[in-house]
This record gives C-alpha cells, sequence and structure tokens, in this order.
C-alpha cells in the first residue's frame, strides 16, 4: 500500500483548509442571502447556526477525518466503514459524503470558470462597458453579452471553462503538497490582500456612502426572528459556507499529521472563513450597489438572483471609478482564487476514494475524477436550469441530510465515550463531557426542526415542475449517487480481497 501524504506544514494546513472553506459562498452567496433577507434579521439566525451547527459540525468531521485518516480512509465511504466495521450498510451510507462534494463541484467549477472569464475580461478591458450604472438593468450587459443567459454559452465560457478544468486537473494532479497545499499557500494571502483592498474601495465609494451598506447588514432587526424560511436559508448557509455536511472538511482532515491538534485546526478553519465572510464579504458588493444605486434597490437585485450583484452590478460599479477595469479585474481574480480553493477540496474526496478503496494511482484517480467533473460542468453549460437544480439539492438539502447522519452516526451510534476519547486526543483544550452532549444534542435536534420546514417551505416549490433539463438533471442526480453506492460496494470487496 503506498503512504498517504500528510500536510507538510501547519501553515499550509491551515490555508488549505481555509481555502476548503473560504469560497464564491462567503463572496457572493452570503452578500446576496443577506440582501435578500432583509440584512439585519438574516444575520441572528446566521450567528445562532453558526455556533449551534456550524462549529460541532466543523469539529466533528475533523475528529473523524483524522481518526480515518490515520488508519488509510480519506473519503467518506471509507470512513464510515472504519467507524462501523466496514459494514456495506455503513459505506454505502458514507456513499452520500462522496456524491454531495462530487455534484456540487460540478456546478461550482462552472462558475469558477465565469470568474476566471470576467477577470480576463476586465483587465484586457474587453467587458462591454454599460453605458450607465444608474440603472441596475443597464449594469448587466456585460453578463449577459458573455453568458447570453446561460441558454446559449458563449465561445469565451466555454474556453474559459476548459481553463478552469484543466488548471485544477493539473493542481489535484500535483498532490497534497505540491499541489493543494502549494496553491492555498500563495492563495490564500493573496485572496485576504485583495479582500481587505476591494472592501476599502467599495466602502469609501461616494465619501463613505458604502459604510451605510453594512449598517444595512448589521443593524439587528428582530421582526423576522419567528420566520421559519429565514432561519432555513441562514443555516443552509453556514453548511454551504463552512463546507460542511459535504465530507470535503473529513477528507482535508484525513491528510494531517496523526498526532495533529484539530480541535485548533477546526476553529482556525471556521475563525478564517467568517472573518472572510462577514468582514470581506459584507463589505464589498452589498456596501458597493448600496452607495451606487441606493437602499432600495438591494433586495430588489439580489431576487434576481445570487449572481446578479456579483456578476452584473459590480463589474459596472468598478468600472465607474477611476483605473475601473483594474479594480473589476481583481474583484473577479479574488474570486477565482476563492473558488479555486475550494473547487480543489470538493474534487478531492472523489480522488481519495479512488487511490484509498479502490488503490488507483495517484495519476488514475486524478484523471478518472476530472473526467467525471469535466462531463458534469459541462452539462452545468450546456443544460439550462441544471446549475440551479443541482444546487438546489447538492447546495442544500443533501448537506442537512448528511450534517444529521454525520452528528447521529460518530457520535451517538459511535458512542459518546468514543467520540469524546477521540475528541480529547492531543488537543490544546480539555472539553468537558456534558458539552458534548449539549452541542451534539442539540445540533441533531436543530437540524430535525430545518429538515421539517424545508421539506415544508422549499420541497413543494421544486414539486410540481418538470421539463427536460430537469429530467436531465435529476437523472444525472440519481445516476450518480447509484455509480457511487456501486463503488462503495466494489471498493470494499477490493480493499479486503474477498
Ligand atoms: N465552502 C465553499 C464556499 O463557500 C464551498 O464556496
Amino acid at each position: 500500500m503506498s503512504k498517504r501524504e500528510t500536510w507538510a506544514t501547519r501553515i499550509g494546513l491551515v490555508f488549505a483548509a481555509a481555502g476548503n472553506a473560504i469560497g464564491l459562498g462567503n463572496l457572493l452567496r452570503f452578500p446576496s442571502k443577506v440582501a435578500l433577507y432583509g440584512g439585519g434579521a438574516f444575520i441572528i439566525p446566521y450567528f445562532i447556526s453558526f455556533i449551534l451547527l456550524g462549529i460541532p459540525l466543523m469539529i466533528l468531521e475533523w475528529i473523524i477525518g483524522r481518526y480515518a485518516g490515520s488508519k488509510g480512509h480519506g473519503s467518506m465511504i471509507g470512513i464510515m466503514g472504519e467507524f462501523f466495521n466496514q459494514s456495506y450498510f455503513a459505506r454505502i451510507i458514507g456513499s452520500l459524503g462522496v456524491v454531495i462534494p462530487f455534484l456540487i463541484v460540478c456546478y461550482y467549477i462552472y462558475i469558477e470558470s465565469w470568474t476566471l472569464g470576467f477577470a480576463f475580461l476586465s483587465f484586457f478591458q474587453k467587458l462591454p462597458t454599460p453605458t450607465g450604472v444608474s440603472d441596475p438593468k443597464l449594469a448587466m450587459m456585460p453578463f449577459l453579452e458573455f453568458y447570453r443567459n446561460y441558454t446559449k454559452p458563449s465561445f469565451y465560457a466555454i474556453f474559459f471553462l476548459i481553463i478552469t478544468l484543466s488548471i485544477n486537473w493539473y493542481i489535484l494532479n500535483r498532490g497534497v503538497i505540491k499541489g493543494i497545499e502549494f496553491t492555498a499557500k500563495i492563495g490564500i494571502p493573496a485572496l485576504l490582500l485583495m479582500g481587505i483592498f476591494l472592501s476599502i474601495v467599495s466602502l469609501s465609494i461616494n465619501n463613505w456612502k458604502g459604510l451605510e451598506g453594512l449598517y444595512f447588514i448589521f443593524k439587528p432587526d428582530f421582526s423576522k426572528l419567528f420566520d421559519p424560511q429565514v432561519w432555513v436559508e441562514a443555516s443552509g448557509q453556514i453548511f454551504f459556507t463552512l463546507s460542511l455536511g459535504m465530507g470535503a472538511i473529513a477528507t482535508y482532515a484525513s491528510y494531517v499529521k496523526k498526532n495533529e491538534d484539530v480541535l485548533k485546526t477546526g476553529l482556525y478553519t471556521a475563525g478564517l472563513n467568517e472573518l472572510v465572510e462577514i468582514v470581506i464579504g459584507a463589505s464589498i458588493a452589498i456596501p458597493a450597489a448600496f452607495a451606487i444605486f441606493g437602499a432600495s434597490s438591494i433586495p430588489e437585485l439580489a431576487k434576481e438572483g445570487t449572481f446578479r450583484i456579483g456578476f452584473m452590478s459590480m463589474p459596472a460599479i468598478l468600472m465607474s471609478l477611476p483605473f475601473g477595469s483594474y479594480l473589476s479585474f481583481i474583484w473577479f481574480f479574488l474570486l477565482f482564487i476563492a473558488a479555486l480553493t475550494s473547487s480543489l477540496a470538493l474534487t478531492q474526496p472523489l480522488i481519495a476514494l479512488f487511490e484509498d478503496e479502490m488503490k488507483f494511482s495517484h495519476a488514475k484517480a486524478v484523471n478518472i475524477s476530472m473526467t467525471m467533473v469535466s462531463l458534469g460542468a459541462f452539462l452545468s453549460a450546456f443544460v439550462p436550469g441544471f446549475l440551479d437544480d443541482l444546487d438546489f439539492w447538492a447546495g442544500t438539502l443533501f448537506l442537512i441530510i448528511f450534517g444529521f447522519i454525520e452528528i447521529l452516526s460518530f457520535v451517538w451510534l459511535f458512542g459518546v465515550d468514543n467520540f469524546y476519547k477521540e475528541l480529547n486526543r492531543n488537543v490544546f483544550l480539555k472539553i468537558p463531557k456534558i458539552l458534548v452532549y449539549i452541542f451534539y444534542g442539540i445540533s441533531l435536534i436543530f437540524i430535525g426542526i430545518l429538515f421539517y420546514f424545508w421539506t415544508v417551505i422549499k420541497l413543494p416549490e421544486y414539486f410540481g415542475q418538470l421539463s427536460w433539463n430537469l429530467i436531465i438533471s435529476r437523472t444525472f442526480i440519481v445516476a450518480s449517487i447509484l455509480l457511487l453506492v456501486l463503488i462503495a460496494i466494489e471498493s470494499k470487496r477490493r480493499y479486503f480481497n474477498l
């Protein structure tokens, strides 16, 4: 058995973990959710979800990843198996934790390619210049011309998708240390610098009018606390932004050294992610739109989708400032770096599955994984609605379900005592056992309630609407699940030479 890689340096591990979590969720999804759900009304459920769901699940994924990694398993199929006697049942349940990041990366990487394309077009001043930015509708022109409303991806769109897939392919092929860790060590500091710079630019627009936009986001508003929809959205955002319920954090955790203090790393990951989300993520797009278009435009812009503010309004706003093309380049390049470090993390569970469980060589594991991702990415480009459908199922519902399964299995079924023992191994802080009962009890109930509201509020929106496009996306989802279940079964036979 070839030796598994481990992260080479502590700082590299922390940056890679931060890169895993920090992504488009922080810089695009967070601002639009905040705008859509009423600014300050969103923030309270968001923080409560962070404490009650985000932190416990983040720590859990680091703990189980470290444990299973030391036994040679890095994908959820192997991790679930390791905790439950490698039973077929456990491995099959674990396959959900591989299919989720796979389905997410299929559309995520397509959006990532837009950011690269927009960065390039901004830099070379090829993005069509909007005629005026006072009307948000005009500000969307560059987007429409580039993507034609997704129905007919332009030549540029396909070109940059191929480039983005190749970049991911190349980095993943170089492996955990030379590929992922190296990219994160350069990417995360660059991301922080660009993010802070753009925050200052956005807040200072029109004599610091952008600051009022921050006030809109953080002014607590208790009126919507009893609206379950806001809770469902806020907690969904916590799952997505922290990459929880995806299996991606546990896979990175499986590459730590046996005695790594994963409690510390988990807290760093969550902390850095929140720093970027609520300091940088909140300070760029909304304040800039606020300063230019005014307060009333914010919910209106957000209603038109997650991408509206980031891809349509932002370039228009930035290009109205001095050195606008370069500012627009920095914005899209920032998004690209954030997305790249996440797409690597979302693909790695599949690679780990092929390497650890199927015993494929690294190159073969990467080639098969990236071929699968490329297929999904092209479907995202050519099938209208594919992206949104995958985001609805894999990027939202499946995360809640798998988060529930993780807490139930690794804490309650595995046994609080066993989990507690692993939690306290080589960590800087001894957590009292009572806190395990409290936090993992509350989080389980919390997810159960969310799931109930989710099915009541969200599911009906999606039933009843069926078209050829949705049949394609749902067939793709079901086929991916079946494929990974088969691999979960077949890999057990290979692993144990049955
Ligand atoms: N956590 C990643 C993001 O926020 C997936 O984009």
